[in-house]
């Protein structure tokens, strides 16, 4: 999405990327974008699929107890989001940047990040073999969690804040039609469930399960089973679309944000930097939120020479960084059930999931950072 940004004004841009095409088209990822994520896909000419593949959603359902809610973020917010998979977005990108003539620079292996602090920045890579040098005037470090880009930044000048949560989202995607026509949080004593979906014929489930649960133990039908109990309404009558699984897998959920955010010439954006858990679908809003505000940071360098916006970048970005670092802990800590939670920690949660779906001011708060928030 940067190189895209940046190539519209004119500013060349290359992308290292460590895994293969393939990989990077096939890995099931989030699902949700934010209101004007969807609109920057339209700005930068990348939205056609997405408008015609994607769902619009005007709200979600937050059942309790077996009952459901609606959230009306139309009526709250005047906002929708776009169920999208971020692999579908990833193959727009990639394709564009392909029509190009620069198309990403897949299975770049060993990527080293040197002298960020002058004014000549260079990435040496291996690529089919071969030892490779790239020289550029800014390196962005996208590159994820496990990245070695954040590393760059000497330990002395950063500090790291994290939280672990005691619980894990096993996922399968399904070939079955999605039994709700909106994304569905579900709260449920013998733990969280969500029904999302990536399209009419794909549904997207997930279950809370403890983090050192094991893959092997999840037979499909288990996974149905548990999903049917977990979903059922209390007046009956609510099941599960079942159908042939495509993919299934275990997401630990942490909370993580390293501060700051750029280093001399060097920037990181998304989870390079930091981590939400996947309750309320922020870590791909904000990763793009990131590069936005970089792209046009570098755009008024380039054009003015002035680099205030460049010096502002990382205060900027943990602006809406921290707001969606709560937003995901607020969901997901109202949403799960804590292994071994004392009676007066449920009863705190019951209570606020009762204000969340019953008090206009309080959905309408939940709405505001589900559809995007900008501080
Ligand atoms: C998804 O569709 O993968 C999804 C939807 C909503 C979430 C998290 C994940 O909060």
């Amino acid at each position: 999405m940067l190189a895209r940004l940046l190539r519209l004004q004119g500013i060349d841009a290359v992308v290292l990327e460590q895994r293969s095409r393939d990989y990077c088209l096939a890995r099931v990822r989030a699902g949700v974008l934010e209101h004007d994520v969807a609109q920057l896909m339209r700005d930068l000419r990348v939205g056609a699929r997405m408008d015609r593949d994607g769902l619009v959603h005007e709200g979600i359902v937050l059942q309790v107890d077996g009952v459901p809610h609606r959230v009306d973020f139309a009526a709250l917010t005047g906002k929708s989001v776009m169920v999208y998979g971020q692999q579908e977005l990833t193959r727009d990108l990639i394709e564009e940047l392909e029509a190009d003539g620069e198309p990403p620079r897949f299975q770049a292996e060993g990527v080293v990040v040197h002298d960020v602090t002058t004014t000549t920045p260079r990435v040496t890579y291996r690529r089919g073999g071969a030892a490779q040098e790239l020289r550029c005037a800014i390196v962005a470090g996208c590159d994820g969690f496990h990245g070695v880009c954040r590393d760059v930044i000497p330990a002395a000048l950063r500090r790291t804040y994290e939280t672990a949560y005691p619980y894990a989202w096993l996922g399968i995607l399904a070939e079955a039609a999605p039994a709700t026509g909106e994304v569905l949080y579900n709260s449920h004593e013998r733990g969280f469930s969500l029904y999302s979906m990536r399209s009419h014929e794909v549904s997207r489930l997930y279950l809370q399960v403890p983090p050192d649960e094991r893959i092997e133990d999840w037979p499909d039908d288990r996974v149905w089973d548990e999903l049917d109990v977990r979903f059922a309404r209390a007046g009956g009558g609510f099941r599960v679309g079942r159908g042939p699984t495509t993919e299934k897998g275990i997401t630990p959920m942490r909370s993580f944000v390293s501060e700051p955010m750029q280093h001399g010439r060097l920037f990181l954006a998304g989870d390079a930097a930091h981590i939400v858990p996947p309750t309320g679908a922020k870590g791909l809003n904000l990763a793009l939120h990131d590069v936005g505000v970089l792209a046009d940071a570098l755009v008024a360098w380039y054009r003015t020479g002035d680099d205030a916006a460049l010096r502002a970048y990382s205060e900027t970005c943990l602006r809406k960084v921290w707001r969606a670092e709560h937003f995901s802990w607020w969901m997901t800590t109202m949403l799960h059930v804590p292994p071994g939670a004392d009676a007066f920690d449920l009863k705190l949660q019951k209570a606020q999931l009762r204000y969340v779906v019953h008090s206009r001011a309080a959905a309408a708060s939940l709405a505001e950072n589900y559809v995007g928030y900008d501080a």
